[in-house]
C-alpha cells in the first residue's frame, strides 16, 4: 500500500521531554534529573488512568497534576513559583536536533501529528519551534477526552486526512504508542535513539525500550532522519 501521509507523536518524538531538565535544575538544584524523568513517566500513568476511570482531564491538567506528584515525590511544596515555569516550559520543548533536517527532508508529503496534547498546547509548540512551516495538521486526542493508545484516539487520523489506516505511516518513540498505532492498524517505524533503554537509569530502562505487548513495529530507526530511506521516491 502506498503511504500518503506521516503522522508523528510530538512528546519524546519530534518533541525532547527532558529538555525541561535545565529549568528544573536551576529551580530545584540537585533533583532536576529527578523531578524531571518522575513527572513524565507520572504523565503517561495518569493518561492511563484517566482513560480507565472514565474521568477525562486535558493534557495539561495531567501534566500539572503529575508535577505536583514529582515535586513531593522529591521533597518539594509544588508551589506556583516552581511549578508555573516548569509546566509553561511544555509549550517550548527543544525538538529533537535532527527534527528539521528530518522534516524538510520530508516536504511536499502528508505530515501531519497526532497527541495527547491540547490543540492549544500543539498550537504553541509547533508555532514556538517553528516546525509549524512543515506540519500543518495537528490532531488532538482532546476530541475523543481519551488517550493513546486507546484506539479511538488512532481513529481520529482518518477522517481528519482523508486516507485509510493502511495509507499511513505512524512515528513514534513512545514504546506503548507503537503498539497501540500497530495494533490498530497503521503502518509504523519506531525511533529508537541511540542511549535510549540502556540500563544506566531506571527512566531509561521503563521508557526507552520496545514494549513486550505483541505489536512489533515495522521499522525501527535511530534517527527522524532515516524516515525517507523508508519510502520509495515516488510515494
Ligand atoms: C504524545 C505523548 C504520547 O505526544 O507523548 O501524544
Amino acid at each position: 500500500m502506498t503511504i500518503r501521509a506521516l503522522v508523528f507523536d510530538a512528546y519524546g518524538t519530534l518533541y525532547d521531554v527532558q529538555s525541561v531538565l535545565a529549568k528544573a535544575e536551576a529551580l530545584c538544584p540537585g533533583k532536576g534529573e529527578l523531578i524531571s524523568e518522575v513527572w513524565r513517566l507520572k504523565q503517561l500513568e495518569y493518561t492511563w488512568l484517566r482513560s480507565l476511570m472514565l474521568e477525562y482531564e486535558d493534557f495539561w491538567e495531567v501534566s500539572r497534576a503529575a508535577l505536583n506528584f514529582a515535586l513531593r515525590a522529591a521533597g518539594i511544596e509544588p508551589n506556583p513559583a516552581i511549578r508555573e515555569p516548569l509546566l509553561n516550559n511544555y509549550l517550548h520543548l527543544d525538538p529533537y536536533p535532527e527534527a528539521r533536517v528530518a522534516l524538510s527532508a520530508l516536504d511536499g508529503r502528508k505530515l501531519a501529528i497526532l497527541s495527547n496534547g491540547t490543540p492549544r498546547m500543539l498550537q504553541a509548540l509547533l508555532s514556538n519551534s517553528g516546525l509549524d512551516r512543515w506540519i500543518d495538521t495537528l490532531i488532538s486526542v482532546d476530541s475523543v477526552r481519551a488517550y493513546k493508545p486507546h484506539p479511538s484516539c488512532y481513529g481520529l487520523v482518518e477522517p481528519a486526512l482523508g486516507l485509510a489506516r493502511t495509507e499511513v505511516l505512524f512515528v513514534s518513540s513512545n514504546g506503548f504508542d507503537v503498539g497501540g498505532a500497530k495494533s490498530f492498524g497503521f503502518e509504523v517505524a519506531w525511533v529508537r535513539r541511540a542511549g535510549a533503554g540502556g540500563h544506566q537509569s531506571m527512566f531509561g530502562m521503563l521508557r526507552g525500550r520496545a514494549e513486550e505487548l505483541g505489536h512489533a513495529p515495522d521499522h525501527t530507526i535511530s534517527a527522524l532522519t532515516d524516515l525517507p530511506g523508508l519510502l520509495p521516491s515516488s510515494q
